[in-house]
């Protein structure tokens, strides 16, 4: 199948029928670009299944525009979700509901729940208006690829797979949605993004974060992720990836000496780090050594940003082992870390005081 690249500022009627017609359409967000179909069309969803090689386990967001009728798709939608709707929508907030019958189960991953979200993203918006249609769309990678940030990362999972790309440009906060459930006695956060704990609390009292999502949280955890979609193996690059912790000193020592020993291996080694981290690597790592930087720490916007772009190009750049920066574990960081922690598959290092350094592990903590 010929892919269709539609260019910023082109019309989207082409990608509008196609959505009609129970295809898929790989469209920009605010935060990871989606791949989209009729979300109440069980014909449609299965192509985007197909398309991503993902499990059908796994539930879709249904995307929204204004003035798009909520109860066709959700029941009980309570005051706390009128509110948190008023607040942060459109944006970057999944709520997840009860599903009304019209919702095929095929949509929800076989859940009574159906997360909906209306994205803040003027391409996006108009697309589902002109379509008229409610749309299901995972992020727009190959399953278990870093999440696409560029439509040009789209292409590189997509092309050939699906009939249309819409470019529109970067996205602005480049990690998944905030999803939260609102079916329960208390909100309960399944996944963190960039609607924070923090802001959803001065809104309406206290949330809570669902255990599995914890730092503390093991990444073969018994327990089971209350949005299934966090259970897989995600985000990873191809190389190991390893975070490490410490004072600058600590860190800037310890990926000098794995750096110089990579290279001695002649294994190609790559580095995620912070503006502030690199400054004091300056003259300290060896050449071939892939650096990828994450921007200030004093812009965890910016941090958040660059993550996805940053995994993808240490899979381009052929990095067998990779060293990255732990941040730290700030209300603004959690989505962050989040992700930084499922690309590492948890394999965290505390750089200690010399002979006290600790790592944690997958397998040691199984
Ligand atoms: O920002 C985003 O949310 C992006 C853009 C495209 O909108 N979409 C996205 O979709 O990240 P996806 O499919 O990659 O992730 C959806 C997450 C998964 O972890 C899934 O398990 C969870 O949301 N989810 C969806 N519906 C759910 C439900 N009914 N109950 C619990 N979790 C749900
Ligand atoms: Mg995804």
């Amino acid at each position: 199948m010929k892919t269709k690249w539609i260019r910023p500022g082109e019309s989207l009627a082409e990608a509008a029928r196609l959505l009609r017609a129970e295809q898929v359409v790989a469209f920009p967000t605010e935060t990871v670009y989606g791949l989209g179909a009729w979300a109440l069309s069980e014909k449609a969803v299965r192509a985007i299944y197909e398309a991503k090689g993902r499990p059908s386990d796994n539930p879709l967001i249904v995307h929204v525009s204004p003035g798009m009728e909520l109860k066709t798709l959700a029941r009980d939608i309570g005051e706390t979700a009128k509110r948190l709707m008023d607040m942060f929508w459109p944006g970057p907030l999944t709520l997840i509901f009860e599903k009304t019958d019209s919702v095929p189960l095929c949509t929800t991953g076989g859940l009574a729940t159906v997360g909906i979200r209306m994205p803040a993203n003027e391409t996006a918006l108009k697309l589902f208006s002109l379509a008229g249609l409610p749309v299901a769309a995972p992020s727009a990678n190959l399953s278990g690829r870093p999440s696409p940030t560029t439509a040009l990362h789209v292409l590189e999972d997509m092309d050939g797979r699906i009939p249309c790309i819409i470019d529109g440009g970067p996205c602005r906060v480049g990690l998944e949605s905030t999803v939260l459930d609102v079916t329960g006695a208390l909100p309960v956060i399944l996944r963190p993004g960039a609607i924070t704990r923090e802001m959803l609390e001065k809104e309406i009292g206290t949330v809570r974060m669902d255990p599995a999502i914890l730092p503390s949280a093991a990444p073969r955890e018994t327990e089971r992720p209350k949005a299934p979609g966090m259970k897989y193996r995600h985000y990873a690059p191809r190389g190991t990836m390893e975070l490490i912790q410490g004072s600058d000193e600590q860190m800037a020592a310890y990926i000098a000496e794995q750096a110089a020993s990579w290279s001695r291996k002649g294994i190609t080694g790559g580095l995620l780090a912070t503006q502030e981290l690199l400054d004091r690597l300056r003259g300290r790592l060896p050449g071939g050594f892939h650096i990828e930087n994450m921007g200030s720490r004093h812009r965890p916007d910016v941090i958040a940003s660059r993550i996805f772009a940053s995994l993808r190009n240490f899979d381009t750049a052929g990095c067998g082992l990779i060293l990255c920066e732990a941040l730290p574990e700030t209300d603004e960081n959690t989505a962050a870390m989040n992700r930084l922690r499922k690309a590492a598959s948890g394999r965290i290092r505390t750089l200690g005081t010399a002979g006290a350094e600790r790592v944690r592990t997958e397998d040691e903590r199984q």
